[in-house]
């Protein structure tokens, strides 16, 4: 292990190891199925052959007279819920289907295999309907909903876009479109759920312990105070972890009918792809009118997308519009079609991902069609303030890192031509794209911090680290809060024991918890001073920020990519890429550079990889595993050249952080296409770029 710094006050900025790297190289840090217990039962879900309609019988003999069955769980005779206003959620209260996959029941049993067993000997007979699974634009019919999520406004106007492009020297109007992905961490959803005496233990695999709490509590009809979560370590999730799904419910509503005994619930890889959320495919028209300079004069970002009908998922994807760049007219739209599918869900930078690979391919269209070089092109259209809210950005050094990133990765002597690099058959091109992601501060949180006596503090959150290095990052914003050292420092985190906390979403989790455990301490100091008693402790929660107010606050960046296309089989390589962030101050080195590289590496494999592919007729995924659903390996993804700059910004959080969870896959498809075009001269406006798109 590194050593931790010694000089108090001074962790923050540390490229610490991760303290819970031992725990997880030797194996000891349990994730949610490894907890041991005395008897566990195995989970395993009845799900829906229909995509709508009704089970009109079920036949559960033969899985009950299969000797390990505990329970065949159905709408039958599943326990009610005391709310069902959430569709998604609400399962086994009704014999209706809603898409197919939809938990219909489960059976419950001794071991896993017998389980699985079991529930394949479950037969259920269904009504089925006229269903619509597959985004059309042209046939579906689209409705305005009423605002997309985080809450921003649906559509936005501002100046005259009509006269802007009736009167353009140059115009740019495409169409862009991003396919359904889904989230695929390592780990897959898991739940084992334990009922004692009208208590309810959940371990499970989340984002945020006090979110599945507050869920289930509701849900159940409990006391919050009755359900305990506990998730420590986390494997992945991306978003799709981000709020409890159906398969949590599931899980907690069997162990329900069997008391006292646990019931352990993990997805199969398969199962990922139904009912835990993905990334909703878009259809993404852009508009861009600019003068002879090529300064832009008109945007327009119109975004076409699904939701299901049982539950309402509006992402933000035109949203990045609104702000990256200075325009004296602008029009952002979405719209949305409500299908016979699974909920869409978060999947990291929901909105910005596939939004911004619109925007910056149609940037680089713009940039050709202006004669501009694309850095310079969104250099000239650099705004002095948000272009949205009119505020001064609390820090904003796109410039800087486009400048930096060409240097870095050799922008300078670029021909800008498209197919004038070659090397045997293969073409070879670079691409550039912005990125940019905003500092987000979930409401919610509280601290404690308890004196332990020999120089030892405990501070204990109900935070999460999925894999982001929370544990390590958070141990040295409490160290620097209470102004002491890294090893005084006991952290406590993933458990509903702990005080309330946030999400880790948005790439909001420093923000929020950081702020909140720098609060704590102020409290702790000035309640019990420098000299404390053993036992004494303080609890707070976190302070607003009335900085926000007054600045607009968004990290960037910039991304460069270097491709090779085969010419014959349209082979795409990613060689290289460079990403540099402006990301305020940079808690760890080390675990900050692991988040941009995987943000880029997922960007690259959106550009190149991934896509879920709907069968319309029977409304299931039929690449649903890692045969066939692509992901980058290790053969795939080149040399990664990642730094950030140098940014102080004073008004975010106590720490100068912003959050860098998601900036790293915002602009890297985008410059992955670029650089493909530039390689080709074939521009690939529909993701993702696989190699029929490029031969001719
Ligand atoms: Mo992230 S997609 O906001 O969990």
């Amino acid at each position: 292990m590194t050593t931790a710094p010694q000089a108090p006050g001074r962790a923050i900025g540390a490229p610490l190891d991760r303290i819970d790297g031992p725990r997880k190289v030797t194996g000891t840090a349990p994730y949610a199925y490894e907890y041991r217990f005395e008897s566990p039962l195995y989970l395993f879900p009845i799900r829906s052959e229909i995509p709508r309609g009704r089970v009109t019988g079920i036949d559960a003999s033969a899985a009950e007279a299969i000797p390990g069955t505990v329970i065949v769980i159905t709408h039958e005779n599943a326990p009610p819920l005391s709310d069902t206003r959430d569709r998604e959620l609400s399962i086994l209260q009704s014999d209706e289907v809603a898409f197919r996959g939809q938990y219909v029941g489960a059976v419950v049993a001794e071991s896993f295999e017998e389980a699985r067993h079991a529930a394949g000997l479950v037969r259920v007979a269904y009504e089925e309907e006229q269903h619509e699974a597959i985004l059309k634009p042209e046939e579906n019919e689209l409705y305005a909903p009423e605002q997309v999520n985080a809450g921003f406004p649906t559509d936005t106007e501002d100046g005259d876009v009509d006269s802007a492009f009736a009167t353009a020297a140059v115009s740019l109007d495409e169409t862009y479109s991003t396919p359904m992905e889904h989230n695929n961490p390592m780990e897959p959803h898991t739940t084992v759920a334990m009922w004692e005496g009208g208590n309810l233990t959940l371990h499970e695999s989340t984002q945020g312990v006090h979110s599945v709490r507050r869920t289930i509590s509701r849900m159940f009809g409990l006391d919050r105070d009755r359900v305990r979560v506990v998730a420590p370590y986390v494997g992945g999730g991306f978003g799709s972890k981000g709020l409890p799904h159906a398969n949590t419910v599931l899980a907690a509503l069997a162990a329900q009918m069997i008391e006292g005994r646990p019931v352990k619930f993990a997805l199969t890889r398969q199962q990922m792809f139904t009912g835990v959320g993905y990334r909703t495919p878009t259809v993404q028209r852009i508009r861009l009118a600019a003068d002879r300079d090529g300064q832009l004069t008109g945007m327009g970002h119109d975004t076409i997308e699904q939701t299901a009908k049982i539950k309402e998922f509006a992402e933000q994807t035109s949203t990045p519009t609104r702000m990256m760049y200075a325009s004296r007219s602008r029009r952002t739209t979405h719209r949305l079609a409500a299908l016979d599918v699974p909920v869409p869900s978060w999947m990291r930078a929901p909105g910005e991902a596939p939004g911004m690979f619109a925007l910056e391919s149609a940037m680089d269209e713009m940039a050709v069609k202006c004669g501009l070089d694309p850095i310079e092109f969104r250099i000239r259209n650099e705004p002095e303030n948000d272009p949205e809210s009119g505020l001064p950005y609390s820090s904003r050094n796109l410039v800087a890192c486009l400048r930096q990133g060409a240097d870095r990765f050799g922008w300078e002597d670029r021909d800008p031509t498209p197919r004038s690099q070659r090397d045997g058959s293969w073409l070879v091109g670079t691409g550039v794209a912005s990125s940019t992601y905003p500092v987000y501060r979930m409401p919610g949180s509280r601290a404690r911090i308890r004196y332990e006596g020999d120089e030892r503090y405990a501070i204990e959150i109900g935070a999460a680290d999925i894999g982001t290095g929370a544990w390590t990052t958070l141990t040295q914003i409490s160290a620097d809060a209470l102004g002491v050292v890294v090893d005084d420092v006991e952290l406590r985190i993933g458990d509903t024991n702990f005080p309330s906390a946030s999400v880790a979403g948005g790439s909001s989790g420093i923000t929020s918890w950081g702020s909140t455990i720098f609060e704590a301490a102020r409290t702790f100091r000035e309640q019990h001073g420098e000299d404390p008693s053993v036992g004494d402790q303080a609890e707070a929660r976190m302070p607003d920020n009335p900085e926000t107010q007054n600045y607009a606050m968004s990290a960037f960046g910039a991304h460069f990519a270097e491709v090779r296309v085969d010419e014959d089989t349209g082979e795409v390589r990613v060689p290289r890429m460079t990403g540099v962030f402006a990301v305020g101050n940079v808690i760890n080195a080390k675990t900050a550079r692991s988040q941009l590289v995987g943000g880029i590496t997922m960007g690259l494999s959106m550009a190149l990889h991934e896509e879920s592919l709907v069968d319309g007729r029977f409304g299931h995924v039929v690449n649903h595993d890692f045969a066939e659903y692509h992901i980058p390996t290790n053969a795939d993804v080149g040399e990664m050249d990642v730094s950030w700059i140098e940014e102080i910004d004073p008004y975010v959080n106590p720490m100068g952080s912003k959050g860098i969870g998601e900036i790293g896959i915002v602009g890297s498809a985008a410059a992955v296409a670029n650089a493909v075009y530039h390689a080709t001269g074939i521009r690939v406006r529909d993701l993702p770029i696989t190699p029929d798109k490029l031969v001719r």
